[in-house]
């Protein structure tokens, strides 16, 4: 029992929040890169035009995760470093720099898990048809993934499509704070099912071309208690799954939409189309999933909302702990606080057993290897003036989700691997740079972007020569 002889112990990233690079060796521009350039997007304008200079740097993050016996990294490709107008031409550099990157890890021993997509769309399509609005978005996504298949599959055997399509599309479709930054609950469905057939169609290429290696995508998965135990609240936590987690999870891997929520929103009259081709094709990638990926940060407690109740609700950026307000959907649910939890200071409830509880849950409705593609805590953390960052409370919040890993394992969830968000610090989408998630602290203040070893570092390397045993 307990975790494999196999077990991949990772750690994850996404080009845009290390890369840095942004508008050089080829590379196109991306949404992403004129959104954080408009004032007031992200926190204190920062932005992802050098991050962690990982372009640059990527050798020495590689003998950083050597030195700690990393099993697997798992890392984003830009899609217009490859690809700088989102379709047609190639660009050779952007290629090179990834094949760089695989080569430097394979030598290394650690295994490349590679994210197709992370949030860094082509601007050339979000200018020629709007982006994940349309239907043409599909077609570019499986060529642009069958170039990446073409140049790296030789090397890479574990892909994850698509990063928590259901956060990219409700934030930048209904909360407005991703570009292209609307509010329009129609077109925040029809982009999550753009998303949802650009995976099942890359899935079927990846499969039809007989690559080997496994292939899922990753949906953040929050799962969800009921704040008492009354039928209104019930029926809340209900609908909460049906619209949230089901909603993602089953068109992802059933390959069919929960019902309740087709009915809900069909009543509301924004359910996109669906067609019955449509459906084939999400059943037949569903049943060609190799796994589940999931990242996993926290879980929701949910209770009624009468009509005339809270909608969305501010989101805490700042860090200051207390500032996120109560939010939900009118007349269907509302999030509420969990008084058995601990918060962080962006107020995300921190719970490992949810972890364990989800897990379990995933199991008996996909039965399918699950891979935790992202988990971790976001913390302030300081150097002291002998240069050391003491991150218990990260070991503490690491070693306890761990724990409920292996408890999961032990009542029978297949789980494959473990990645933490994220190996070094990177740049948070709306947080900035002062939210730090890595095992390596990097100077971001001075400017010279100098890595040094948290004491997390240290402890996740034993727990990987120990395969969890030592946590
Ligand atoms: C996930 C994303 O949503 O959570 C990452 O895949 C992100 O890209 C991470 O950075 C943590 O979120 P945040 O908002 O704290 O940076």
């Amino acid at each position: 029992m307990g975790f494999k002889k196999d077990f991949l112990w990772g750690s994850a990233s996404a080009a845009y929040q290390i890369e840095g690079a942004y508008n050089e060796a080829g590379k196109g521009p991306s949404i992403w890169d004129l959104w954080a350039h408009i004032p007031g997007k992200t926190f204190e304008g920062t932005n992802g035009d050098i991050a962690c200079n990982h372009y640059y740097r990527f050798k020495e993050d590689v003998a950083l995760m050597k030195e700690m016996g990393l099993k697997t990294y798992r890392f984003s490709i830009s899609w217009p470093r490859i690809i700088p107008k989102g379709t047609g031409e190639i660009n050779q550099e952007g290629i090179d720099f990834y094949s760089a990157l695989i080569d430097e890890l394979i030598a290394n021993d650690i295994v490349p898990m590679v994210t197709l997509y992370h949030w860094d769309l082509p601007q050339t399509l979000q200018d020629d048809y709007r982006g994940w609005e349309s239907r043409r978005v599909i077609k570019d996504f499986v060529s642009y993934s069958k170039v990446c298949f073409e140049n790296f599959s030789d090397r890479v055997s574990h892909w994850i499509v698509m990063n928590e399509p259901n956060i990219f599309t409700s934030l930048a479709y209904m909360l407005k704070v991703h570009p292209p930054g609307i509010q329009d609950e129609a077109v925040y469905l029809k982009a999550f099912h753009h998303t949802v057939l650009a995976h099942a169609y890359t899935v079927l290429a990846f499969k039809e071309a007989g690559y080997k290696g496994m292939i899922g995508s990753s949906i953040a998965y929050t799962p969800s208690y009921a704040a008492t135990n009354q039928t209104q609240d019930l029926r809340a936590k209900e609908m909460f799954d049906a619209t949230g987690s089901l909603w993602f999870l089953d068109s992802y891997y059933k390959g069919e939409y929960p019902i309740d929520a087709v009915n809900y929103y069909k009543k509301k009259g924004v359910l996109p189309e669906i067609s019955r081709a449509d459906l084939e094709i999400m059943a037949k990638a569903a049943s060609l999933c190799d796994f589940i990926g999931i990242n996993y940060y926290q879980t929701a407690t949910v209770a009624s909302n009468p009509e005339d109740g809270v909608g969305f609700g501010e989101m805490n950026t700042s860090g200051k702990k207390g500032t996120q307000s109560e939010s939900g959907v009118p007349g269907l649910y509302k999030q509420v606080r969990n008084e058995n939890l601990e918060y962080t200071d962006w107020d995300w409830a921190i719970d490992p057993n949810g972890l364990k509880y989800g897990l379990e849950i995933l199991k008996d409705r996909y039965h399918l290897p699950i891979v935790i593609s992202e988990n971790g805590l976001g913390a302030y953390d300081l150097m002291t003036e002998e240069g050391t960052i003491e991150d218990d409370y990260r070991i503490d919040f690491l070693r306890k989700h761990i724990l409920a890993c292996e408890s999961a394992i032990e009542n029978g969830v297949e789980l494959i691997a473990y990645c933490t968000w994220s190996f070094t610090d990177l740049l948070s989408w709306l947080n900035g740079f002062k939210k730090r998630y890595g095992f390596v602290y990097i100077d971001f203040e001075s400017g010279s972007l100098e890595r040094t070893k948290k004491k997390s570092y240290e402890w996740y390397k034993k727990v990987i020569t120990s395969n969890g045993e030592e946590v």
